[in-house]
Parts: C-alpha cells; structure tokens; sequence
C-alpha cells in the first residue's frame, strides 16, 4: 500500500519545482482520499538536496521532474539522478520544456530512472511559459497548465492503484512497459564550447515546431 508521495526536481528558474509540486499533490491527495491509512507528500529540490539520504521502496511514489535543455537532460540533473537508489519505487517521470520541442530528454529521463532502479509507470512533457514579474526587471514567473497536469494526476493514480492495491507481491498486476519514444542523446556537445553549444542550440530551434502544450504516456 502506498504510504507516501516523494516529488524530487531540478529547476534552476522554478518552473520544473512547480510541476512536480503540483503533480506529487494532486497524486497524494486522490490516493489519501481511497486509502484507510494516511498518504503524506514531501517534496525535493536536487539542486539543494542531492537526495541521497531519501528512502524510496514499496510503499512510496515517486515523481521526478526535470527540465528540458536542448532536447536533453541537463547534465547536473543526470549526475544527480544517478545518485538515488530507487529500491524498485514506482515512478512517474516528467519533463517542462518552453514551447520548443522536449527531443530525447522523455525518453532520457525514464531510462535514467529505470538505471537508478525505479518503475516508470508513467511520462509526461509538459509546456511552461514564462510571464515578466511586474516592476521587476529580474526573472520571470513560470506559468503552468494546471488542468492538464491535474488530468495527468488523476490518471496516474488510477494507474497506481490497480498496481498497489495488492499486499502479495507476487499476486500483483504486472503493468505493460510504457512507450516514450526517442535514443539516449549525445550529450559530448555541450561540453565542447559555450559557442558550439549555441549554434546546436539554434538548429534545434529552427527545427522545432510544437505541436501540443501537453502530453503524457501511462
Ligand atoms: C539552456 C537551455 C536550453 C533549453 N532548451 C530547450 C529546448 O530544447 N526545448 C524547449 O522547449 N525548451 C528549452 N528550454 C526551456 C526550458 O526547458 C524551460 O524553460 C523549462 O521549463 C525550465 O525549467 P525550470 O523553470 O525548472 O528551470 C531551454 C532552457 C535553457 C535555459
């Protein structure tokens, strides 16, 4: 049975923080609702928090979130990642990308969550504009799209009912994989140099063409 909620991120302008928070609670409170016991949620910043110290196993989910850059993970992201010891927790991983394309970093991101011994049970790449604070000229504030999140939530947690709603593990349902397509990137050019960087950057842009602000596999 599910006892707890984990939301862990990297999101150096906010907009990833928001996502996961957002997800992780709307997934905590559709499971405290069905459960007799209480299902608490906690939430992770990798950035300040490697999470090493965090415990996930059977009676946890995790939701793990992570920008978009380039089409990939960022590079600390992955590190930090890599670093969990998911002991077979269910997960559901998800991206923010700004309006471009999310490229391989679904797909990247799963894999790497699958290698640090997590069950991805569902992904999803979700759209963050970002408006200017008012009579500031620093930063910007993520906007996110509560509603299709909260449509994501409500059925991942139908998701993860049907699959922890067994005590005997041997008698649970064993999902089906879940389909992201993509490859693991090439991350070598980023390290290159800030100008080549730049460049891949600009391709990628022209190639770009979005084509929904959402969309979620499970
Ligand atoms: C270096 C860099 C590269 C980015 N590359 C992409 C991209 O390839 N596609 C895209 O749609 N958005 C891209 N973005 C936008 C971010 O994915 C988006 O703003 C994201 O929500 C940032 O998350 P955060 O607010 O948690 O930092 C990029 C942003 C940065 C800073």
């Amino acid at each position: 049975m599910i006892r707890k909620v984990i939301g862990i991120y990297y999101s150096p302008a906010g907009g990833t923080k928001m996502l996961t928070e957002t997800l992780a609670r709307k997934i905590g409170a559709i499971l405290d609702d069905c459960s007799p016991l209480d299902v608490s949620v906690e939430c992770h910043d990798m950035l300040s928090d490697q999470g090493s110290d965090i415990v996930f196993g059977d009676e946890t989910v995790a939701v793990i979130g992570m920008p978009v850059y380039v089409g990939k993970i960022p590079l600390p992201a992955a590190a930090a990642l890599r670093s969990l010891a998911g002991n077979g927790a269910m997960t559901m991983t998800v991206v923010s990308y700004g309006g471009r394309k999310y490229g391989n970093a679904l797909f990247e991101l799963k894999r790497l969550a699958e290698e640090s011994g997590f069950k991805a049970i569902g992904a999803g790449a979700f759209m963050i504009s970002y408006m200017a604070r008012r009579g500031s000229s620093r930063g910007a504030s993520p906007v996110i799209d509560v509603d299709a999140i909260s449509d994501f939530g409500k059925a991942a947690s139908e998701k993860i009912k049907r699959l922890a709603g067994c005590e005997i593990e041997e008698l649970r349902i064993k999902p089906m994989p879940v389909e992201v397509s993509g490859r693991m990137p090439v991350h070598k050019i980023s390290r290159i140099s800030p100008k080549a960087a730049a460049i891949a950057q600009g391709v990628f842009n022209k190639m770009s063409v979005l084509r929904r602000r959402s969309e979620w596999f499970l």
